[in-house]
C-alpha cells in the first residue's frame, strides 16, 4: 500500500494560505521555450509531478533544463530531436504541447498518442485540424501522431469546440509559421493570456487571446525572455472551498481575483462571505449554506477543474443541489468515493444530483488530480478520520497541499508506505 493522507475532520481552518504558480500556465509556456534558440527563465514554478515530466520531455528533444528552487532555466539551443516517446505522453496527457512548437522549430514533429485519463478520452482531432490548415502534414500510425512542413502558411482556423489544449498548440505552431494565422472559437482561459504574453515577449506577434478570436503573425525565430506565471487559479479556488467547508476563515495570497470570478460567484450564493483583501482574497466560512445548482462551461464559465472540489461543498449542505459536467464525458470518478463518505449523490449522464449530508470518516482513493482535492476536502467536513490512497494523482498538481492544509490547523498527515 503506497503513502496516504490521513486527514481528521472538524478543524476549522485559520490562517493566511500562499499560492503557487499555476500548473496549467506552466506546462504550455515549458513547450513554448522549444520555440526559442535563447535561454529561458520561469520564476514561481512550483515542484509537481506533471512539471517534472515535461522537464523530462524537453530534455529528451534537445533542451537544457534546471531547477533552482523555484526558478526554471531552460536552453532550447540544442533542441534537435523532433520525436517524443510515448514513455512520456503516456504519462502526461499535456505533453502532446510539444508537438506545436516542434513543428514551428523544426518543422516536423512525432508524438505518441497522450493516453487518455481517468475524465474522459481526451482526443487531438482540432489540434490536428489546426496543424494541418496550416500547411503541415499530419499521418498517425502504430498510436504516433508524425507532423511534417510541406508549405506552412498562416490561415484561418475554427475550433469546433473552444479547446485550451488546441488553442494553445495552434498558437505554438504559428508563432513561426509565415503569414498571418486567426484562431477563431479559441479557448479563452487565463493560462492562454499567459502562454501569448510569454511567446510575444519572446519577439512572437500575438494578439487576441483572453477573448475567442487570436490573430498570429508569424516572425522569422524567437529569443530568450524572464517570465513569472500566473498564479494558480484551481489551487486558488481548492483553499476557497476548504474555507467554506470547514466554516474557518482563509486569506489567499498571491491570487488574479479576476481569474476566481465564476468560482466566487458560486461560493457566494451558496452563503460563502468573500472579501477583497489588499491584492488577495478573505474567505469566511459560516454554518449555514443555501443549495444552489453549477454548469461547468469554458471560461469565463465555471471551471471543470473545479467541479469535483465545489461538489465536496454542495454533499454537505442540506438541500438538493444540481452538478452540470459539459466539459469531459467521465469527469464524476470522484462520486463513488464520496459516496463512501456518506455523500448522497445520483448521476443521471453528464448531471449529478446532490442531496446534502453529514460525511463520515472513510478509506477512499483518489482517481485523478482534482478528486483527490475533493476528497480531502469532504475529510475536513467528516465525522472521524478519512484515509486517502493513489495519492500521485494528488502530487501531479498540488505542490506540498498537505503542508499547506496543516498550516492552516487541519489534523492532516502524509503517512510512508505500510
Ligand atoms: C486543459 O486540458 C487542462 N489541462 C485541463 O486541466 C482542463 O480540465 C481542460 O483544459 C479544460 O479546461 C492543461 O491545461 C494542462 P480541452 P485540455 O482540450 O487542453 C475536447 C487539470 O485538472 N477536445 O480544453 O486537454 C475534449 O475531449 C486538467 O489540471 C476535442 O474534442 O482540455 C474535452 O471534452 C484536467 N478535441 C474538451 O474538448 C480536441 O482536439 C475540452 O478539452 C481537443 C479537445
Amino acid at each position: 500500500m503506497g503513502e496516504h493522507l490521513l486527514v481528521r475532520g472538524g478543524k476549522i481552518l485559520k490562517g493566511q494560505v500562499n499560492i503557487s504558480g499555476s500548473k496549467n500556465a506552466i506546462l504550455p509556456i515549458m513547450a513554448a521555450s522549444l520555440l526559442s534558440e535563447k535561454e529561458i527563465i520561469l520564476n514561481e514554478v512550483p515542484d509537481l509531478e506533471d512539471i517534472n515530466v515535461m522537464a523530462e520531455a524537453l530534455k529528451l528533444l534537445g533542451a537544457k533544463v534546471k531547477r533552482e528552487g523555484k526558478v526554471l532555466i531552460i536552453d532550447g539551443s540544442g533542441v534537435s530531436n523532433y520525436e517524443l516517446p510515448e514513455s512520456i505522453s503516456r504519462r502526461m496527457r499535456a505533453s502532446n504541447l510539444v508537438m506545436g512548437a516542434l513543428l514551428g522549430r523544426l518543422h516536423e514533429a512525432r508524438v505518441a498518442f497522450p493516453g487518455g485519463c481517468a475524465i474522459g478520452s481526451r482526443p487531438m482531432d482540432l489540434h490536428i485540424k489546426g496543424f494541418k490548415s496550416l500547411g503541415y502534414e499530419i499521418s498517425e500510425g502504430s498510436g504516433y501522431l508524425h507532423g511534417k512542413e510541406q508549405h506552412a502558411q498562416g490561415k484561418e482556423i475554427m475550433l469546433d469546440v473552444p479547446s485550451v489544449g488546441a488553442t494553445e498548440n495552434i498558437m505554438m505552431a504559428a508563432a513561426l509559421t509565415p503569414g498571418y494565422t486567426i484562431i477563431r472559437n479559441a479557448a479563452r482561459e487565463p493560462e492562454i493570456v499567459d502562454l501569448q504574453n510569454f511567446i510575444n515577449r519572446m519577439g512572437a506577434r500575438i494578439k487576441g487571446a483572453g477573448l475567442d478570436t487570436i490573430r498570429i503573425d508569424g516572425v522569422e525565430r524567437l529569443g530568450g525572455v524572464e517570465h513569472t506565471v500566473i498564479p494558480d487559479r484551481i489551487e486558488a479556488g481548492t483553499f476557497m472551498v476548504a474555507a467554506a467547508i470547514s466554516c474557518g476563515d482563509v486569506w489567499l495570497e498571491n491570487i488574479v481575483v479576476e481569474h476566481l470570478q465564476p468560482v466566487i460567484s458560486k461560493l457566494t450564493e451558496v452563503g460563502v462571505e468573500i472579501l477583497p483583501w489588499s491584492g488577495g482574497l478573505r474567505v469566511v466560512g459560516k454554518r449555514n449554506y443555501r443549495p444552489t445548482d453549477i454548469k461547468t462551461m469554458p471560461y469565463p464559465g465555471f471551471p471543470t477543474d473545479m467541479q469535483a472540489q465545489m461538489m465536496s461543498l454542495l454533499a454537505a449542505i442540506p438541500g438538493t443541489s444540481v452538478m452540470v459536467e459539459t466539459i469531459f464525458e467521465n469527469r464524476f470518478m470522484h462520486v463513488q468515493e464520496l459516496r463512501r463518505m456518506g455523500a448522497d449523490i445520483k448521476i443521471e449522464g453528464r448531471v449529478a444530483i446532490i442531496k446534502g449530508g453529514h460525511y463520515e470518516g472513510a478509506n477512499v482513493e483518489s482517481t485523478d488530480l482534482r478528486a483527490g482535492a475533493a476528497l480531502i476536502l469532504a475529510g475536513l467536513a467528516a465525522r472521524g478520520e478519512t484515509r486517502i490512497s493513489k495519492l500521485e494523482h494528488i502530487d501531479r498538481g498540488y505542490e506540498k497541499i498537505h503542508e499547506k492544509f496543516k498550516a492552516l490547523g487541519a489534523d492532516v498527515e502524509r503517512t510512508s508506505p505500510d
